[in-house]
Parts: structure tokens; C-alpha cells; sequence
């Protein structure tokens, strides 16, 4: 025979969360829920509460370890390069040395200082990332000159696998890199948005430093106000999907 059980009065299970060490004890206002109540404190007490970040975006940061050879490449090709506008953008967006984004100046002037120092890079981002396997890859890439009133529109590098900056010429005032907040939509909340989530993340240049970022992510540079002269080195790797279609990896 089949017992009608009554489901139990549903329970509030707001709790002050003051109260539980969050760091958040500095809030004054007088706690409203249930967990003002000591029995139900003790209760939480005795379990096992952790958080996790989720989903967090892979940004690399490292100086190079040839810094003179690497720069002594660059010298030799800012020597022979012409920068140049690409039409469609706004006027003050930085120059470029190949605005139609096809060439690869590591392989046109053979830098193979950076060529090496890149792979170093790449193979401890990928390991950082879980990704373990010698994968051949392709890059693209170009220098950009960025002087005074000059700036990078929000934009990010599209269908590649990784992308990333090497600053040749940088005082470290003269225009962060700004990466923009993919998980934008904690901004909505009062909670996360204050340590964890802002809108945008600034790094600043230095000579020598190399980042690597997904291609993917939004990014852009702010105005160049000095009047100094910025030049840096952008480029995006394709990894041989054959091959990991393949099985090769
Ligand atoms: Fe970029």
C-alpha cells in the first residue's frame, strides 16, 4: 500500500555569507537569513566548501632568453621594411608591415633566433595547457609601428590556434596591450566583477618580452600619448590539423 507522504514546508536556504569567512565580514548590514541562525552556521561548518575557477583563458608571459641576437635580427629588418596604413582602417590605428597579413617575416628575412626562441615558447605553453605533442605549425606575421596619437583597435586574430606579440622597440609608456574580459558576462554581477572579472586586463610592454595568447581573444592597444616610437612584432601559428586528424600525435 502506497503511503502519501507530505513533501516537508519548503526551507530557506539563504545564509549570511559574512559569516562564514568569506572576507566580505566588513558588510555592516544586519544579516536577514537563515544563516543568522547558530544551529544552521554549525551545520555548514562541518562541510566541505571549496571554489573552482572554470574555464580560465591561457595568457603566456616570458622574457626571451637570446634578447641580443633576437634583436640584432630585428635591427637588420627595420633597416629594410617600409611600414604602411591598411585602407580600411581608421586613421589613427598603427601601421603595418604587410597589411594584406600573408607574409611571414621569420621566414622572408630568416630570423631564426626568434624562429628558435618562438618554439621554446610555444612548446612550454602548450605543455602549460595539457598539450604535449610535437605538432608541426605554420606562422604568419608582421611588425607594427605605432607612434604618437597611434593606437590597436579591439580585434582579435581569427581562425589560427595561437597568436602573439614579441615588443622590439617599447619605453613601457607607450601603449599597454589590453586583453578584454571573454567571460564579460560576470561584469553583470556585483560579486565577480570586482576582483576576479573587470573588463580588461593591461599588460605592459618591455623589450625582449614575449606573450602568447588564443588567437581567439579580443585585444587591442591603447593610444601611444609619447613621443616615442613603438614597434613590436605580431604573429599567428596554425598547427598542421592533418596531423592531428591524422593520429599522427
Ligand atoms: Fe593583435
Amino acid at each position: 500500500m502506497r503511503v502519501r507522504v507530505p513533501l516537508p514546508a519548503p526551507k530557506e536556504h539563504i545564509y549570511n555569507i559574512a559569516e562564514y569567512g568569506s572576507g566580505l565580514s566588513a558588510w555592516s548590514h544586519k544579516p536577514r537569513t537563515a544563516g543568522s541562525n547558530p544551529a544552521s552556521a554549525t551545520k555548514f561548518k562541518n562541510y566541505f566548501m571549496t571554489t573552482q575557477f572554470l574555464f580560465p583563458i591561457p595568457v603566456y608571459s616570458s622574457e626571451v632568453k637570446d634578447i641580443g641576437n633576437i634583436q640584432v635580427e630585428f635591427k637588420k629588418v627595420l633597416e629594410v621594411i617600409e611600414f604602411k596604413k591598411k585602407d580600411i582602417w581608421h586613421s589613427d590605428i598603427q601601421l603595418l608591415s604587410d597589411p594584406t597579413f600573408s607574409e611571414d617575416l621569420i621566414r622572408k628575412h630568416n630570423l631564426k633566433y626568434f624562429e628558435k626562441e618562438l618554439f621554446y615558447h610555444l612548446v612550454k605553453y602548450a605543455k602549460s595547457v595539457g598539450f604535449d605533442y610535437n605538432i608541426p605549425y605554420k606562422t604568419i606575421s608582421w611588425l607594427t609601428e605605432t607612434t604618437k596619437g597611434q593606437y590597436s583597435h579591439r580585434h582579435s586574430h581569427g581562425p589560427c590556434d595561437v597568436s602573439g606579440v614579441y615588443y622590439v622597440q617599447t619605453t613601457g609608456k607607450d601603449g599597454d596591450l589590453w586583453i578584454e574580459n571573454a567571460m564579460n558576462q560576470m561584469l553583470e554581477s556585483s560579486l565577480f566583477f570586482w576582483k576576479y572579472s573587470p573588463e580588461r586586463m593591461y599588460i605592459k610592454p618591455k623589450v625582449g618580452q614575449l606573450i602568447l595568447f588564443p588567437s581567439w581573444l579580443k585585444h587591442g592597444i591603447n593610444r601611444n600619448e609619447t613621443d616615442s616610437k613603438r614597434i613590436s612584432f605580431s604573429f599567428n601559428i596554425f598547427f598542421d590539423r592533418t596531423a592531428i586528424y591524422a593520429g599522427l600525435v
